[in-house]
């Protein structure tokens, strides 16, 4: 018997010492140890012993069943510090490694002239609104004094959602909201989308970008309107900046102007930039139409106002040189990250 339990003892420290997980560590502990173990069924011999051989065999027993006990805590504390060292090695971290670097967007052309003719506006005491891009009928053309059979319509061909409701041709169309939700004094600007049934070429976009400005109020006269683009045309192109108005007809401003600025290439002389008329047309402007004041509901007796509606594509490729309007829509990063 004492053969027997010292050959359970290094069965059990050489068993022990190969496994590697804690999982078949518990198969050997009860393997030995158990109720049903090797040990167990050895000590239920204990009965055959004499009476002088039981106590010897007895502390024998248990000084193997310590032994074997400290060898499974001392396995599991092993096993423990092994898958540690593992874990740690998988999940190593180089901190010197260099980083992902974030890269940061810009603001598109248009977007950077937009805000600056924002500011300009908001100086002067304007608020900055928002229109609908689906329009009625009604709001793009009717109410601004172009009906149904007005010839003027043709040049404005667009996309149509249904007869009545369309993609707006001009920003035009926010000034009839704004009339009908306010009234005077009135003095705000409205940038956005405007669609065309037109080809893409350099000069031409189905969509581009327009600004409209209106301004309604008691006494207002062809000299604010005046005052108020050359004070923007100076802020965006320079103190020695001039302008120039032409007569023109658009249905819903009478008088009405095409307003020029003066060649920045070559000062007014004349030369290939201009197609040697020293000035560049910019932007239609007028007094508003009493009519169309009428129809907004506001009384041309009383109030008077100025409107204009200008490119913002147009502005942009004159402030920065650039020749040809698809550069601005095609989304080529070597172009954009020039501004
Ligand atoms: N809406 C016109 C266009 O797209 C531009 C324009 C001209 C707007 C005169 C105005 C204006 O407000 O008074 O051609």
């Amino acid at each position: 018997m004492k053969d027997a339990l010292l050959k359970i003892k290094s069965l059990a420290k050489d068993e022990l010492s190969k496994v590697n997980d804690t999982k078949a560590l518990e198969e050997l502990r009860v393997k030995f140890l158990g109720k049903k173990g090797e040990l167990t069924s050895i000590l239920k011999q204990m009965g055959k012993l004499s009476a002088e051989e039981r106590p010897v065999i007895g502390q024998l027993a248990n000084q193997v069943r310590a032994e074997i006990e400290e060898s499974i805590t001392n396995r599991v504390k092993e096993i423990k510090a092994l898958m540690l060292e593992k874990k740690l090695k998988e999940e190593e971290l180089d901190v010197t490694l260099p980083g992902n670097k974030a890269t940061i967007g810009k603001l598109h052309p248009l977007n950077i002239v937009l805000n600056e003719i924002e500011e300009i506006f908001m100086g002067m005491g304007f608020d900055v609104v928002d229109g609908p891009e689906v329009e009625y009928d009604y709001y793009n053309f009717e109410a601004l004094n172009l009906p149904l059979d007005h010839p003027a319509r043709d040049t404005q061909d667009t996309f149509y959602i249904t007869d009545n409701i369309l993609l707006r041709t001009q920003t035009s169309s926010v000034q009839v909201h704004v009339m009908e939700e306010k009234k005077p004094p009135l003095r705000i600007i409205s940038p956005g989308r405007v669609y065309r049934s037109d080809a893409v070429d350099a000069t031409h976009s189905p969509l581009f970008h327009q600004i409209e400005g209106l301004v309604v109020d008691k006494g207002i006269t062809m000299s604010d309107l005046v005052g108020t683009l050359e004070l923007l045309m100076k802020r965006l192109y320079g103190d020695d900046c001039k302008i120039r108005l032409r007569p023109h007809h658009f249905p819903f401003t009478e008088p009405s102007a095409e307003v020029d600025v003066m060649c920045f290439n070559c000062g007014g002389k004349g030369c290939s930039m201009c197609k040697d008329e020293g000035y560049i047309e910019l932007l239609g402007a007028g007094m508003v139409h009493p009519k169309v004041l009428a129809n907004c509901g506001i009384d041309p007796e009383v109030y008077s106002g100025f409107a204009f509606g200008l490119g913002l594509e147009r502005i942009v490729m004159r402030r920065y040189g650039i020749n040809d309007m698809r550069l601005l829509f095609e989304n080529d990063l070597r172009f954009l990250n020039q501004f």
